[in-house]
This record gives C-alpha cells, sequence and structure tokens, in this order.
C-alpha cells in the first residue's frame, strides 16, 4: 500500500479523484472558517445542522456520488477532539462504513484536523490495520484492494515528519503481523533467521545468524535445553543497525522467538494450543522495528538479538528437574518445561553485555499471569531503572501502544530458590509475570534492562485471530526519541549502573 502527502484544502478536496473520499471532522471543525464556501464545508454544516450526522467521536455519513465531487464515494466521520486516540478510533470506524472491495485509492482528508504528526500517524496507522489482509497460506483470501492513500493535511511541509514515522510504522508492524500470523511449519527458526539476513542487505545493516554449534560453544546451555527436543535447529539471530557513529552506545532489542510452544514435556492443553503459533511475536516487534529502521535511516545504532526454537516434547526433550548451566554460568533447575521463555530469553541478556548497550530491552510472550493482569490493552513493563522505565512508558503512549510498570521488589524472587541449583525457573502461581521477570532480571546484573511481556497484545484471539503488530510502534517510537535525545546531547552515555546486587 503507497502512502502520499498532499496538500489539501476543503474545497481542494472536492477535486481530488478518488475511489473515496474519508473525511475526518472534529467537534471544534471551523465552519466559521470555510464558512460554507466550498461543497464539503457547504455539505458539513448542512448534515450537521439536520442531524443526520450524528456528533459521537465514529458516528458516520456515507454518500455514492456527491455532487460536485470527483470522488465515487464519501464517508464523513466524527472525529472527537480530534486527538490521536481519537483519530485512531475515526479512522476504523470510518474504513467499516466504505465498501472496500471497491476501493482502490482513498482520500483521508484531514484538513480539518488541529496540525499535529501523531495524528496524521495515527490516520495512517488506523487506514493499514482496517485494511490488512494475512494471505501467505490462504490463497482463497481476497488481499487487499487499497493500494494507494492520498493523505490530505493543510500544509504537507508541517506533517512531513508524522507523514515519514507512520508509513514506517505502518511498514514495521505489517512486517511483525506477517511473520507472527505465519504457522509454526512456515515461519521456523530457519525461516526467522533467512528473513533476518534479507533486511540485512539494505545499507546500515548487517545480519549474523548462529547454529547449535556456535551457540554450544558459547555455552548458552539454557537456549540449548530448550531446543534440544525439536527436530527444528535453533538459530541465535543477530541483526545490527548502524545509523550512528560506532562509538555510541546501542539500545540491545531481545525478542522471544519461540516459533511454536507445546510446552515441551510439561506439555500444554490442546485447546488453543495453535495459538502457540505467535510465541515468537517478541521476535517478529524486532525484525518488524528493523524493517522500519530502515525505511527512517535514523542517527542511533540499534542491536537486535533474537534466540529462536521450538519447545517440543520428545525422547530428547528436557525434562522436568534438569539442571542446566546458563551462558552467565549460574545454574537453573528446569522445574516446568513450559517456562521456556525465560530460558532462551537469559543467554540472550547475557550476551547483549557484550555490545556495552545504552540499553537493553526484552519482549516477549511470556506470561499467561501478564494476560490475566493486564488483557489486551496495555503490555507488562518491568525495570528497576527509573529512566529507562519512564521513556518506554512515555513512547507507548505517543506511539498509541501503552504499556504499563509492575513492579520488580525482590521478596517476589523468594519462590526462584532451588536446592539443586542457582535457581528454579519457575515460582508459585502468584505474580507470575513478576516472577518471570525476577528470573530474568537474575541476568542483568549491570545492564540498564527493561523487559516487556507482551503475551496479552501481541495477537488477539477469537473471530479476529491475529498478530497485532504491537510493540513495534511502542519500540520504533523509543528508539526515535533516544536518537532525538543525543542529537539534542540530552541524553547520558549510559544510564549509571545500580551498584544493589540483584
Ligand atoms: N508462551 C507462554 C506464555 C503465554 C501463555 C502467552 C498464554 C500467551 C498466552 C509461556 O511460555 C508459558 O507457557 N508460560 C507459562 C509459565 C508457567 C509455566 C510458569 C504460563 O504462563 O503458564
Ligand atoms: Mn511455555
Ligand atoms: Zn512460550
Amino acid at each position: 500500500m503507497n502512502f502520499e502527502l498532499k496538500s489539501l484544502s476543503l474545497a481542494q478536496a472536492s477535486e481530488l479523484a478518488v475511489d473515496a473520499l474519508l473525511v475526518l471532522v472534529p467537534d471544534a471543525a471551523p465552519n466559521d472558517r470555510a464558512s460554507g464556501v466550498c461543497a464539503l464545508s457547504q455539505l458539513i454544516l448542512e448534515v450537521s445542522r439536520c442531524g443526520d450526522f450524528e456528533t459521537d467521536l465514529g458516528k458516520s455519513l456515507a454518500c455514492y456520488r456527491p455532487a460536485g465531487f470527483k470522488a465515487t464515494r464519501m464517508v464523513l466521520v466524527r472525529a472527537g477532539d480530534g486527538s490521536a486516540s481519537s483519530v485512531r478510533k475515526a479512522v476504523a470506524a470510518g474504513m467499516a462504513g466504505l465498501k472496500l472491495p471497491g476501493v482502490k485509492k482513498l482520500g483521508l482528508v484531514l484538513s480539518l484536523l488541529p496540525k499535529g504528526d501523531a495524528s496524521v500517524r495515527a490516520a495512517m496507522m488506523a487506514c493499514a490495520d482496517a485494511t490488512y489482509v494475512y494471505t501467505s497460506t490462504k490463497p482463497s483470501a481476497k488481499a487487499r484492494t487499497l493500494q494507494q492513500v492520498v493523505v490530505g493535511v493543510p500544509q504537507a511541509a508541517q506533517a512531513r515528519e508524522g507523514f515519514a514515522v507512520g508509513k514506517a510504522m505502518v511498514t514495521g508492524v505489517e512486517f511483525a503481523k506477517e511473520w507472527a500470523n505465519r504457522p509454526a511449519n512456515h515461519a521456523t527458526p530457519s525461516m526467522l533467521a533467512d528473513a533476518a539476513r534479507k533486511l540485512g542487505r539494505q545499507p546500515g545493516f548487517k545480519t549474523e545468524v548462529l547454529g547449535p554449534k556456535e551457540v554450544a560453544a558459547l555455552g548458552m546451555g539454557s537456549f540449548l535445553a530448550v531446543a534440544q527436543g525439536s527436530a527444528e535447529p535453533l538459530r541465535f539471530i543477530i541483526l545490527r543497525y548502524n545509523g550512528a557513529p560506532r562509538s555510541q552506545a546501542p539500545v540491545v532489542l531481545v525478542g522471544k522467538g519461540i516459533t511454536f510452544d507445546t510446552g515441551g514435556i510439561s506439555i500444554k492443553p490442546a485447546a488453543e494450543m495453535d495459538e502457540m503459533k505467535f510465541d515468537m511475536g517478541g521476535a517478529a516487534s524486532v525484525l518488524g522495528t528493523f524493517a522500519a529502521l530502515a525505511e527512517l535511516q535514523p542517527a542511533i545504532n540499534v542491536v537486535g538479538l533474537i534466540p529462536s526454537c521450538e519447545n517440543m516434547p520428545d525422547g530428547l526433550a528436557v525434562k522436568p528437574g534438569d539442571v542446566v548451566t546458563s551462558m552467565s554460568g549460574q545454574t537453573i533447575e528446569i522445574l516446568n518445561t513450559d517456562a521456556e521463555g525465560r530460558l532462551i530469553l537469559c543467554d540472550a541478556l547475557t550476551y547483549a553485555a557484550r555490545f556495552k548497550p545504552r540499553s537493553v530491552v526484552d519482549i516477549a510472550t511470556l506470561t499467561g499471569a501478564c494476560v490475566i493482569a493486564l488483557g489486551a490493552v496495555r503490555s507488562g513493563l518491568f525495570s528497576v531503572r527509573d529512566e529507562l522505565a519512564q521513556s518506554l512508558q512515555q513512547a507507548g503512549e505517543q506511539a498509541l501502544d501503552p504499556c504499563w510498570r509492575l513492579p520488580l521488589d525482590d521478596e517476589y524472587a523468594e519462590g526462584l530458590k532451588s536446592n539443586f541449583a542457582d535457581m528454579g525457573n519457575v515460582a508459585g502461581r502468584a505474580g507470575g509475570a513478576i516472577t518471570a521477570a525476577k528470573f530474568l532480571q537474575k541476568f542483568t546484573a549491570e545492564l540498564p534492562w527493561a523487559h516487556l511481556d507482551i503475551a496479552g497484545t501481541a495477537w488477539k484471539s477469537g473471530a479476529a485471530k491475529g498478530a497485532t503488530g504491537r510493540p513495534v510502534p511502542l519500540l520504533l517510537q523509543y528508539l526515535l526519541n533516544e536518537a532525538a535525545a543525543q542529537r539534542t546531547g540530552k541524553a547520558k552515555a549510559a544510564v549509571p549502573a545500580r551498584r544493589k546486587p540483584v
């Protein structure tokens, strides 16, 4: 899908030769500014007066071959206060009112909105979201018909940045959705590695892929243990994007890449087990973020680490009670083989330290407990670094991809104690999202680390089953904010290490 940015007055909207116009009308639509001088403002005025165009956010009015317009169809939609989140809801509602199969070219008229990058982005994202179709393994699916979207704003020059970021976010989100949606037999660790290699061909990018031998040589005994029950060989994917001088410390993103999670010997029940193909949602979000970086080429260095394998039951699979040695040297008693995400992430986090990172953020569909705690609205955020936590939280708000910080008191780690190893891989049921984070924290001693649990936000269940592409918007926003902070010299070289042992 192609986006095009255009300066567009209300009067010019009637001249737009498109299959459909989607006109956003905020509460504060300046009826006076246009004061009925053009066809569109005249129409808005009339339908508002007669009451046919209700005023609640998302209410719409559709017209076919409206007089005085070149467009075949037009939908007016109420955009409430005109904020980014209202705009997103309005576009989603408006798109539902369009007969999409006939619409190849759409005019998205944002000319009445108060100017702001966030609303332009939100409109573009909602437009993409409403028209996304997964087709890779479904030949009968009707592919997206919408090909071109003309984004009309009062002054294009003032919306260029929001537009560019919006476009890149759409690319990143769709990349992540695509890979997360693919069934496990169409998204094996090797296939993810190939996708990463392809991304690595772009300027400023580099990809390295390690297999079982190299991972064994690194001493990643915990990661290896999870992979040992599967016929698919594991992959450890290292992506690099260098947009800033080499001297600048990178942000490291670590994505959980379990391409299928059966639970292993601690096997999961059959119901909804298919959804465990989404257990590489963290990895998909890292790949998607890199796809977006390729488009925007911001001045920042980023490393992506993806430990990827299947979690299968097998004669060779790791057994409950087995003790393994992680790359950090700490031993782990694997009491539950279904708590595998933390077992692959811990070794990747140990590996992350070699980049002397400015920050490390892991992204993982880690716990069902996080779904219970926060549902599908906010991802779980964990960090003992206030500054880092605040940056991520703020990025989430800005990008309409919110997260919520949960605590990391040391008392939560009590249950991880083991008689046979330095730690167990599970604590009790209580506070499960937090105890999982406490486990990861044991591998991030001096690192400026944060953890995002996206188990509730990475995909939707039920009739609308499918990947959401989250938290690509949050991650990209965070990276762009970091790049901007570095540019203006506000950023510290690195977040100071916390002395307190973990
Ligand atoms: N991939 C799952 C987490 C998950 C569960 C995500 C449900 C989305 C929906 C993870 O590997 C897992 O199985 N976690 C266990 C941990 C438990 C054994 C301590 C869980 O949450 O049940
Ligand atoms: Mn599991
Ligand atoms: Zn899992």
